[in-house]
């Protein structure tokens, strides 16, 4: 798969840009940092199905026989950039899905999805992203992961302005829909979204079409997460757009600025198209 011979390549430059990105950026790495319970709260399988850390900044999520567990955001976001560390299920992860997505919650929804579909001990992972506007979806799109997603923690960004939703993996940006002309009614851009987090059986379809079942042997599974970033306009109502989040104001975050792919995350772009499914 030329995704995973390309690899050592890239991670020489990655290292390259990493070192660059960490000399200009030190004080933006913690901008919009959260606890898990400032930012979200538990949306189903109780209180014993989400561990927190001892500092609120982590929690883990757990899949048992009996239910799998989510949590959701307490904002709304009309733009922003969306971001948290994920650290999947090792091992056999068979029919387990993990998701990250945001939603509108309202009919005719709009929808920004993150789904990994587990897979067998050291078969690679399927990240499955999709797209909804006015509740009309059916844009999955799938790829390899070029990394085995549980063995440490990476970083899944939905980043979401008036000209762009791009989705990245890490600095990685795997998907871009750009709001042109023509994709002008395709473009979520006047509902707020929550965003969620679950961990679930899909053992109906997500392994090989759903022939490859959960092992409950080896129940509970987990998922990881670390480092929320919620950086975005918080929705107070009052209008359809909302009005704070196109005001002037929000026209000149850094989120709303990045309103197009540099050339490098062009590249990179290109690069991971080559992770694609056919
Ligand atoms: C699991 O691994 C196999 C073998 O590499 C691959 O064909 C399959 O697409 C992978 N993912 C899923 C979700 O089945
Ligand atoms: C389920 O997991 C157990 C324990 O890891 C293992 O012994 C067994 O072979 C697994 N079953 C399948 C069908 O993979």
């Amino acid at each position: 798969m030329a995704c995973s011979q390309q690899v050592a390549v890239w991670t020489l430059l990655v290292t390259i840009a990493t070192l660059l990105a960490s000399i200009s950026a030190k004080s933006s790495t913690t901008l919009g940092l959260t606890t898990f319970d400032e930012s979200f709260k538990i949306r189903y399988g109780g209180e014993n199905q989400i561990l927190r850390s001892k500092d609120g900044r982590a929690v883990s999520l757990s899949m048992t026989k009996r239910t799998g567990s989510g949590f959701e955001s307490k904002d709304k976001y009309l733009f922003g950039q969306l971001s948290m560390k994920l650290k999947l299920v090792p091992g056999d992860s068979s029919g387990v899905v993990v998701c990250f997505y945001s939603h509108s919650m309202t009919e005719d929804h709009d929808e920004f999805d993150f789904e990994f579909l587990g897979n067998k001990s050291g078969e690679p992972v399927i990240l499955q992203t999709n797209i909804y506007a006015d509740g009309n979806g059916g844009r999955e799109e799938r790829i390899f992961l070029w990394f085995d997603p549980a063995e440490k923690f990476h970083t899944y960004t939905i980043l979401w302005n008036h000209n762009q939703v791009v989705f990245y993996v890490d600095s990685f940006p795997i998907r871009v829909l750009r709001n042109t002309p023509q994709s002008q009614h395709f473009f979520p851009k006047v509902k707020p979204m929550y965003v969620f987090s679950s961990i679930w059986n899909g053992d109906d379809w997500a392994t090989r079409g759903g022939l490859d079942k959960v092992n409950w042997t080896n129940a509970p599974f987990f998922a990881h997460y670390k480092d929320f970033k919620m950086n975005g306009c918080v929705y107070n109502g009052g209008g359809d757009p909302a009005p704070d989040c196109v005001s002037p104001f929000y026209s000149e975050t850094w989120w709303s600025r990045h309103d197009e792919l540099n050339d490098v995350e062009l590249r990179k772009l290109e690069w991971t198209g080559t992770c694609g499914m056919q």
